[in-house]
């Protein structure tokens, strides 16, 4: 079946957002993150465990997930939402725990996108104290500029600016997350 090309601006909730991350873009840095992990990973007896956390990062876990070889399971966390703003509430409520039990387990917790951090920050705390074999991050995307908490990645996708983007997951009043790649807000469009 013939895939069509992303547009190059798509229009959401009324506001502009011009084409940022291709589809070629993501799937290539995917598959690097994924051999990342294989080689991390290949050695250890238990087989690793991505925990990702909805809604956002259900795309990026899936595809992830398919990126890596080696045995894995997965899990998810449901977080708080922005709702319909632009802009972190700066509160982070948990809306789903985890049925896994993950004491012993290495966990690679999986984001859509690390923006103040807190999210990340959130779930880290929350695995940490459930005395994990190992705890490690991946997030597809982080604005380093918006950073307030230390919220480490160690399977980075790609650092961003600092403005909203919605697409391959990422969500604006909870629409825009089926498109395929990812947009950014377009200013002078506005
Ligand atoms: P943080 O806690 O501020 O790092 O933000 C975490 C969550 O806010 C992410 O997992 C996303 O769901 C959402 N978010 C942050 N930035 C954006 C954005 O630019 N577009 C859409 N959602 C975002």
């Amino acid at each position: 079946m013939p895939v069509a090309a992303a547009p190059e601006t798509v229009t959401c909730r009324g506001e502009r957002f011009r084409l940022y991350l291709d589809e070629e873009a993501i799937s290539n840095r995917i598959a690097e993150l994924g051999a990342q992990i294989d080689a991390d990973y290949a050695d250890m007896e238990e087989p690793p465990i991505f925990i990702g956390v909805l809604n956002g990062a259900y795309i990026f876990t899936a595809d992830l997930m398919r990126a890596v070889t080696i045995d894995c399971e997965v899990d998810f966390y449901k977080l708080s939402s922005y709702g319909a703003e632009k802009v972190s509430s700066g509160e982070v409520t948990l809306k789903k725990g985890i049925d896994a039990d993950l004491e012993g387990r290495h966990v690679i917790v999986v984001e859509d996108i690390v923006d103040t951090g807190l999210s990340m920050r959130y779930v880290l705390d929350q695995i940490a104290a459930k005395n994990p074999a190992s705890l490690r991050s991946a997030s597809l995307l982080r604005k380093p500029a918006a950073l307030k908490v230390d919220a480490p990645v160690d399977y980075l996708g790609f650092d961003i600016d600092n403005l909203f983007v919605i697409g391959y997951g990422l969500d604006y009043g909870q629409i825009a997350r089926n498109l395929p790649a990812v947009y950014i807000l377009d200013e002078d469009g506005e």
